[in-house]
């Protein structure tokens, strides 16, 4: 029950003003919300939390759009935090997402696809460590 996950709600998204909207969809499901700011991300943050898509043709597209206005990130918790994020979410390619999802009631472009989820307990909690420090690192809120 005390599985976290990193959302975050994307420039496009912020400016849009979807933030509120995609905040409610995980508070309503169940989730606690346990962190909630926005952000400015450096390039060099960016970086270590793309890590893994350093060697993309798109990655200097990636990193313009995610400063291109501020990121609304947050951190949820409960009962498979990870995974039903993911599916709440829908598939990185808006194109491919189900109806219902976020990104499908959202977004038309994988390049503007809205928001971003965790993909493994794993880096759930290097995101949360990498967005909001060594603060968060043990914090959950009670559940009953
Ligand atoms: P995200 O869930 O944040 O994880 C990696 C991101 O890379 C993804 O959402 C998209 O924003 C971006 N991305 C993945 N594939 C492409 C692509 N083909 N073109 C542009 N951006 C992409």
């Amino acid at each position: 029950n005390l599985e976290r996950s990193f959302i975050a709600v994307k420039p496009d998204g912020v400016e849009r003003g979807l933030v509120g909207e995609i905040v409610r969809r995980f508070e309503t499901r169940g989730f606690k919300i346990l962190a909630l700011q926005l952000v400015h991300p450096s390039e060099e943050l960016l970086r270590e939390h793309y890590a893994d898509l350093a060697g993309k043709a798109f990655f200097p597209k990636l990193l313009a759009y995610m400063q291109s206005g501020p990121v609304a990130a947050f951190v949820i918790q409960g009962k498979g935090a990870v995974k039903i994020g993911r599916a709440m979410l829908g598939a990185t390619n808006p194109q491919e997402s189900a109806p219902g999802t976020i990104r499908a009631d959202f977004a038309l472009d994988i390049g503007k696809n809205v928001c971003h989820g965790s993909d493994s307990v794993e880096a759930a909690e290097k995101e949360i460590a990498l967005w909001f420090g060594e603060n968060l690192k043990s914090y959950t809120r009670a559940v009953d």
